[in-house]
């Protein structure tokens, strides 16, 4: 997730009003910046890595000629965060320069093809192949306008986007266009604006026109055009007024960031469905190749580690153990060696814990792969090999999207290492890739169809004082992780365990009344989690069952329940079930009126660049 901002304007520079909006993207990626504007038909560009005041200290951004540019705030995906990365990037001969927010899947085949045809790349990113692609069009057809080349050039691309070009062939234009990454347009009198966010000109104008995906904008200084890209056709709409506050202007609408990132994680599952093949491949190979495996990671992150687990061992019978970072030392350091390699995970890649553990396996030869949001942070540069997990920044110390995002790439790499080991039958395993697939539109039918009803069994529960919660195999992390929600953003207790241990001891807090969340994927599972759900019940336990859509035998058996989707294979289950607890975390948080963005006692490490 990257912030774009651009503008055309009647009066003033152009390069300050950009620097400013970009301040206020900062939010959605913050690890390198850039402006280029037009004058006089010359582009003049400053970028580098840092923050933007860091950057602008250096640089001045203000600094640059013109009254039309493109600028961008970067969350690294392709490339670290280094300058050669930063935006915009240029064509071989520097007359266009482009910005862009999102993932183009091809662009390692787009790169390869430019490349044969003489083009010159400079950064390792996915977005400077748009910049060659526009050229390279327009070399062979030096009679298209601008917006024709892009037009052209963007229904080549696989992936996520949303750009802006200049060009010194019309330089009193900019050109955008749009597929499943944000795009907004900005009506004020003194210009137009384009930007990823409402927030970045909220300030300029209260008056917006949305891109939606497919979608391409032409901005001059006398006003817009959008053009549907597969037709060409020229597309009317109405600008809408805003009414948000800066504050919540920032949050989307929403009231908390922890909702928003919530509501983000379908379109943060599809980020996940375009990482690099490249890496995958490797970090599967360096698993095949080890003698034991160790996963190490703190709260959540452990959590998807412990779900990764059952992953490795049901798709690629690859034992694996996840251990909570700091215990490592104590429990492994002594015997971790040249054979053995850690699988270390962490959003912000800054844990102490997490690094610590690292330091000590890496200290004894061992060897270290990552999956990390943070790339460029402390724990990817002391990796062999990371992987992204490409969901942007997240604000809310609750960990949601991280979650959901760290489970689809750790199931990817499962899938790559059965493939590699031919484990699983071909069926079986075209059957979770297409699931994998789906699962971002099975987030969003979670939300969309459970979220009230999860509200009002929040109210419902909202004084409880105690809650378990409970699930067998791979949903034991899923009830982990509803826990560790609950507790830390709601301060209401919790336990969690695998439910075949509630006889071994746990039963005995139950008396009439206590709730019990049982998370029930259909699988193997089934039939011993239903006797657990039955010797709970016994005791007058109050049930709320996360259940697979329409399964009867347990909606009978619960007081209330949240339906999930059918047909989530069980290695993937934990995403999907992870939703409706997430919300129930949220709701039960506002019910009691605290703020589930900032609770007390925690922190979220931020990564360091
Ligand atoms: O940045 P990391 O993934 O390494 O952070 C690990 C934990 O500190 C983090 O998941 C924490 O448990 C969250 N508050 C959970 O919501």
């Amino acid at each position: 997730m990257c912030g774009i901002f651009g503008c055309i304007v009647k009066e003033g520079q152009a390069a300050p009003l950009i620097h400013a909006s970009l301040k206020r993207l900062e939010y959605r990626g913050y690890d390198s910046v850039g402006i280029a504007t037009m004058q006089d038909g010359k582009i003049s560009l400053k970028k580098d890595q840092g923050k933007i005041d860091d950057v602008n200290r250096l640089l001045d951004l203000d600094d640059l000629p013109g009254n039309l540019g493109i600028g961008h705030t970067r969350w690294a995906t392709h490339g670290a965060p280094l300058k050669v990365n930063a935006h915009p990037h240029m064509d071989c001969t520097g007359n266009l320069v482009i910005v862009h927010n999102g993932i183009i899947e091809n662009f390692s085949e787009l790169k390869l093809e430019l490349e044969n045809s003489g083009h010159v790349f400079v950064s390792k990113t996915d977005t400077e192949v748009i910049a060659h692609l526009i050229e390279e069009i327009l070399e062979k057809k030096p009679k298209l306008k601008l917006a024709e080349a892009v037009l052209e050039a963007v229904k080549r691309l696989d992936g996520s986007y949303a750009i802006a070009v200049i060009s010194t062939k019309e330089p009193d234009k900019i050109v955008c266009a749009r597929n499943e990454s944000p795009l907004v347009i900005g009506l004020s009198k003194n210009g137009f604006y384009f930007a990823s966010d409402i927030p970045a000109f909220l300030p300029l104008t209260d008056k917006a026109v949305f891109i939606e995906d497919g979608e391409l904008v032409s901005l001059s200084a006398t006003g817009y055009e959008i053009r549907n890209i597969e037709n060409s056709k020229v597309v009317t709409r109405k600008p809408k007024i805003i009414d948000w506050t800066p504050e919540m202007a920032v949050k989307q609408g929403y009231m908390h960031f922890m909702i928003k990132e919530i509501h983000e994680q379908p379109a943060t599952l599809r980020n996940t469905l375009r990482l690099q093949e490249h890496y995958l491949d490797l970090i599967s190979t360096f698993l095949d190749r080890a003698n034991e495996v160790f996963l190490v990671a703190c709260g959540t992150s452990y959590h998807a580690c412990l779900a990764a687990s059952y992953m490795f061992s049901k798709l690629a019978f690859l034992p694996t153990y996840p251990v909570y970072a700091s215990e490592f030392v104590e429990q492994h350091g002594k015997s971790v060696n040249i054979d053995s390699t850690i699988l270390a995970v962490s959003q912000s890649g800054e844990t102490a814990d997490t690094l610590a553990a690292v330091t000590c396996a890496q200290q004894r030869a061992a060897t270290i792969l990552s999956l990390t949001n943070g790339i460029g942070s402390t724990l990817t540069r002391v990796s062999r090999v990371y992987i992204g997990q490409q969901s942007g920044p997240e604000i809310g110390v609750a960990a949601t999207k991280t979650f959901t995002s760290q489970l689809s790439v750790l199931a990817q790499i499962a899938l790559r290492l059965s493939k590699k080991r031919g484990k699983i039958s071909q069926d079986e395993m075209d059957h979770i890739e297409e699931r994998l697939e789906k699962l971002p539109d099975i987030v969003e039918t979670i939300i969309q169809t459970q979220e009230e009803k999860v509200k009002q069994i929040s109210k419902k529960y909202k004084d409880a004082k105690i809650f378990y919660f409970l699930g067998r195999g791979i949903s034991t992390a899923t009830a982990y992780e509803g826990r560790l929600k609950l507790m830390e953003i709601a301060y209401i207790p919790s336990i969690a365990f695998p439910a075949g241990e509630s006889k071994h001891g746990p039963i005995s807090l139950v008396e009439p009344g206590f709730p019990v969340v049982f998370i029930c994927a259909k699988d193997g599972t089934r039939k011993t989690l239903i006797s657990n759900i039955m010797e709970m019940k016994a005791r007058g336990a109050s049930i709320i069952a996360v259940i697979e859509e329409g399964d009867d035998e347990i909606k009978e058996l619960a007081d209330d329940y949240i339906e999930v989707p059918k047909g989530v294979p069980e290695v993937l289950s934990p995403i999907p079930y992870a939703i409706p607890l997430q919300l129930f975390a949220y709701y039960i948080t506002l019910e009691k009126g605290q703020n589930p963005d900032t609770p007390r006692n925690l922190a979220k490490s931020v990564t360091v660049k």
